[in-house]
């Protein structure tokens, strides 16, 4: 357990968010801030490498950008897997090399794929017949494996699943295997190997399963020599609790999977995590702005809103709000933000403590699609981001 009230103080990693408020506000700083824990981070990037020491972790920068937190990555032995050429400037910047690069994603412009090949990334994850002919057309040495979609619809929220028939990530099984035949025209272009990515936060293990079982059939059918198979990111966490021996656990089964499947593959097997690695490193502290009652419901105005933090409008997504003052009296209310839009929220009709203007609450769990997916909406501050280990 990681987060906990210890004489009436909320402490997260055993550092209590009251004084390292304190600390912050003393800097002059304000609030909503994103906190990191280099701790954490650590903990969570090791039980992945522990749990496949022989794999090529690539984590996903999509989750989150934030160079210090790549830098610290990097030095845990770290690879990254990047959407966009912007992320693998990121990387880059965070000292990564291009060697530890895989590209993925959707629809990479040809100036951007110019970029990738130029730099000799690792791996670029070809996804469709277009990507293929610019590749064609840049007619420069490069490394690739192709993104295959499995038709498998994981139970997950429907925006993050990636994986289901009539999705735009991937290629079917035809047209990856029509791909193979086009690719061996041109010496230039190394097939290195096939790549998948079921969708985001997967808790049930049988989606994997199934998923993994036939990538593994198709690499057979492919009859071809690959180097690699990337088996994406997507392992979920468990948002309502607090207690991370279930994320471990969640692992655990993921892991038996993964050797079940692939225990005889011979093949280097490449992982994308982004949420399992960074999302329980990271918690947002806002400021109450209002308390205000309405006939139905109570209704908590704070300073940190879906510009910061989109994951609860987008997709209904559960992050726990914990008030750094312990209150006893627990109410109903909803948590919402300062923008002018009704649907911005952070957590609805949810037992918070009483608060009042001026207090602090911690939005748990935010290490991942926190900031990353933050926006300049209405004009508002950016969240400055920090770890803590810096501030105490
Ligand atoms: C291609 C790809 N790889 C990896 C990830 C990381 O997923 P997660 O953060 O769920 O592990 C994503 C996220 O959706 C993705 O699109």
């Amino acid at each position: 357990m990681s987060l906990n009230y210890s004489n009436q103080e909320l402490h997260w990693n055993a550092h209590s968010l009251v004084q390292v408020a304190k600390k912050w506000r003393n800097l002059k700083e304000d609030f909503p801030l994103y906190l990191y824990s280099r701790k954490i981070l650590q903990d969570r990037f090791q039980l992945f490498q522990k749990s496949f020491p022989k794999a090529r972790i690539h984590f996903a920068v999509k989750s989150n950008h934030w160079q210090p937190l790549l830098k610290e990555l990097k030095n845990l032995g770290s690879h990254v897997d990047v959407v966009s050429f912007g992320e693998a400037e990121a990387a880059l910047e965070a000292g990564f090399t291009p060697e530890q690069i895989l590209f993925s994603g959707v629809g990479k412009t040809k100036k951007e794929l110019e970029s990738a090949i130029k730099i000799q990334v690792y791996q670029i994850n070809i996804e469709g017949d277009d990507e293929l002919n610019r590749i064609i057309e840049i007619d420069q040495p490069v490394r690739v494996g192709l993104r295959w979609t499995p038709g498998l619809d994981a139970k997950t929220h429907p925006f993050i699943k990636t994986g289901h028939l009539d999705t735009k990530f991937g290629m079917s099984e035809s047209d990856l295997l029509a791909m193979i035949e086009k690719i061996k025209k041109y010496p230039k272009i190394q097939l290195q190997g096939l790549s998948m990515h079921l969708g985001s936060q997967i808790q049930d293990m049988q989606d994997f399963k199934a998923a993994y079982l036939a990538l593994k059939d198709l690499v057979n059918k492919c009859q071809t020599d690959f180097k690699n198979i990337d088996l994406g990111g997507g392992l979920g966490i468990f948002y309502e609790s607090q207690d991370l021996n279930q994320d471990e656990k969640l692992l655990t089964e993921y892991k038996k999977v993964i050797d079940e499947v692939f225990f005889d593959s011979g093949l280097q097997i490449l992982f994308e995590p982004g949420r399992f690695i960074s999302a329980r490193a990271g918690g947002l502290l806002t400021e109450v702005q209002a308390v205000k009652s309405t006939p139905k419901k109570k209704i908590i105005v704070v300073d940190a809103g879906m510009h910061q933090l989109i994951r609860p409008v987008l997709y209904e997504a559960y992050h726990g709000v914990f008030p750094l003052a312990e209150s006893l009296k627990l109410e109903k209310a909803d948590v919402v933000g300062p923008i002018c839009e009704s649907s911005d929220f952070l957590a609805l009709d949810r037992e918070v403590g009483q608060v009042q203007v001026k207090d602090l609450l911690w939005i748990a769990d935010t290490g991942a699609y926190g900031s990353s997916m933050a926006s300049r909406y209405n004009l508002r501050p950016e969240a400055k981001e920090v770890f803590i280990e810096d501030i105490i």
